[in-house]
């Protein structure tokens, strides 16, 4: 965990930089499946506001981020994109700073990955999010060859998903999470259940 603070306050200029294209990707079905421009939204692992950016290009007024690392906050900070950007990071555990069901849609691009969000971390995510809202969540595919990112791992998870009511739907769609990085992109929908 520290070394991954430690990485992202080095690189965070060049973070922004880089050539990744799951952002766009992500706010293109954000966009598609929201049609309430004033529709509340967290940005999941934010980082520098990338991803956050695009949604308000595309004209979404209310969007909130969140993210684990403090450097990379400071950097969205100064392009004013969020309403609120909490500092946090993602567990298994509710978030404390975020009531159950408060977002229309929550998007994490990028940052489905070893050593930062796993499918473990999906229900933490997909609580944020109010019934019938959605969660757009990347995961570049050479993730699949670790454990935590296998096949079985998410049927199991979208199984307890189900089971608990938190997800009435899921699909996946391919993509790229960069130049010659293909990545799948996950849509869930939240389901009626809310949990205390
Ligand atoms: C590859 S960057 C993606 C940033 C952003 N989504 C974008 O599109 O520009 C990964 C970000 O995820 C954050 N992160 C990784 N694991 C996290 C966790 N468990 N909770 C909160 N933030 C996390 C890192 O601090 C970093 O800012």
């Amino acid at each position: 965990m520290l070394g991954r603070r430690i990485y992202y306050s080095c690189c965070k200029q060049q973070f922004d930089n880089a050539s990744f294209q799951y952002h766009k990707v992500v706010v293109k079905i954000l966009n598609d499946l929201i049609q309430n421009k004033d529709a509340r939204i967290l940005d999941i692992a934010a980082g520098t506001g990338k991803l956050g950016l695009l949604l308000r290009e595309r004209g979404f007024t209310d969007i909130d981020g969140i993210d684990g690392s403090k450097s990379m906050s400071n950097l969205a900070k100064e392009k004013n994109i969020y309403k609120n950007y909490f500092h946090h990071m993602i567990g298994r555990e509710r978030i404390p700073q975020i009531a159950d069901a408060t977002y229309d849609a929550a998007s994490c691009g990028g940052s489905g990955s070893k050593g930062h969000l796993t499918f473990d971390n999906i229900q933490t995510m997909l609580r944020t999010v109010k019934p019938g809202g959605y969660l757009v969540f990347s995961c570049a595919v050479w993730n699949y060859q670790f454990e935590d990112f296998s096949r079985e791992r998410l049927d199991l998870c979208l199984q307890d998903l189900k089971k608990l009511g938190l997800c009435s739907s899921s699909e996946k769609t391919t993509s790229m999470h960069r130049e010659k990085e293909p990545a799948d992109i996950f849509i869930l929908q939240r389901g009626d259940a809310r949990l205390l």
